[in-house]
């Protein structure tokens, strides 16, 4: 059985994957701080697969923890790295421990793969690398914009830093750079999904808090924008339909059908959907109301942004097929279910 290691594989993102990664038949190895994430999501994939996976409580910045991690277990041969912040506005106020979470994590797993025969590598990049667009929707040969924020900047760098890391030893390694757009929504069982912190930055965290009433008003971040109703524009994808595309890139590279030892895809449906659709689609899907208000801009914001995902599905050969509808249904159910959950 293929073992994977997914740092940050109790977060939102990394939980979903290891769900699906365990669906089809992968042995699992969590790293995870949980600075940003609860042990208990464990016992969601557990829930969902009957299998419980392999937890060790470690920050990826600890060089000689992540080596005895990987000494014991053998034989990892891929591993999916998400653990990293990912606050847009936190890291503009403490940069340095952006660069440091998000990029010395990086740099001690680049060098540890070699040291226990490690090859496969797949990296959570972000459509923020693309800044504002000139053409949409945006390819994955798009030019690389000047970063909006450090977070944003650490993306970039990272990127970079795996492909000086490959070229310098390709037979060493290979990686798939996976640059997300927005993910939202939970597991159709809703025992896992987002777990935000505090007041949720994100779109999708703060409509379901704001229409169980944790919020009082959700406010829509201008309406001003050069967009048909004046709302920034995005590309939401269900986070299962974004886990499923890691399984497919670690098989792939598993495989030998990468056609370069970094390739790079785009994760997005290719569909823009405005805050406003959003909010409407949500309210509708499921009969909820949402009281909102128009402010101004957020600062750092990008007018509209969503993906070409040609080559991921005709390349990489995976596809988002989730509705918005649905996807919006299973953020409400998650949000519900969480809800019971702690007034018990
Ligand atoms: C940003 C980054 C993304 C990063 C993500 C992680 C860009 C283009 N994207 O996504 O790389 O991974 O943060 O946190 O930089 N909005 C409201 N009211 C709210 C919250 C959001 O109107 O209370 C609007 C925003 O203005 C935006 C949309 O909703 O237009 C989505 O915002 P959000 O969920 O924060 O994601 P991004 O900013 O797109």
């Amino acid at each position: 059985m293929s073992k994977v290691l997914v740092t940050g594989g109790t977060g939102y993102i990394g939980s979903h994957t290891v769900v699906e990664l365990i669906n089809e038949g992968f042995e699992v190895v969590i790293v995870d701080n949980l600075s940003n994430s609860n042990v208990a999501v464990l016992d969601g994939i557990e829930k969902i697969t009957g299998v419980r996976p392999a937890f060790e409580n470690i920050d990826c910045v600890d060089y000689v923890s992540m080596d005895r991690m990987f000494a014991k277990y053998e034989n990892i041969d891929s591993i999916i790295h998400f653990a990293a912040s990912k606050a847009v506005g936190e890291s503009v106020e403490k940069p340095l421990m952006y660069y440091r979470n998000n990029l010395v994590s990086l740099i001690n797993i680049l060098q540890l793969m070699p040291i226990h025969k490690v090859r496969n590598f797949v990296f959570s990049s972000s459509c923020t690398v693309y800044g504002q667009p000139d053409v949409l929707p945006v390819t994955e040969d798009a030019p690389i914009k000047p970063a909006m924020s450090p977070y944003g900047n650490t993306k970039q760098i990272g990127e970079e830093i795996i492909r000086d890391t490959i070229h310098a030893a390709p037979a060493s390694y290979q990686s798939i750079i996976l640059r997300y757009f927005n993910p939202i929504g939970a597991h159709s069982t809703a025992e896992i999904g987002e777990l935000p912190n505090g007041v949720p930055n994100n779109l999708l965290p703060f409509v379901t808090q704001t229409a169980i009433g944790i919020r009082k008003q959700l406010q829509v971040f201008g309406d001003d924008y050069d967009t048909p109703d004046g709302s920034c524009i995005r590309d939401y994808i269900h986070v299962v339909d974004l886990a499923k595309a890691h399984v497919v890139a670690v098989k792939r590279m598993l495989q030998g059908k990468s056609l370069s030892n970094v390739e790079t895809f785009n994760l997005g449906t290719g569909r823009g959907l405005s805050v406003l659709e959003i909010l409407t689609t949500f309210e509708k899907v499921n009969e909820v109301k949402v009281p909102y208000k128009i402010v101004g801009r957020r600062e750092g914001d990008i007018e509209k942004v969503w993906a070409d995902p040609t080559i991921a599905n005709e390349v990489l050969g995976w596809k988002a097929t989730e509705t918005v509808e649905e996807t919006l249904r299973s953020a409400w159910a998650w949000e519900q279910k969480l809800r019971t959950q702690t007034t018990n």
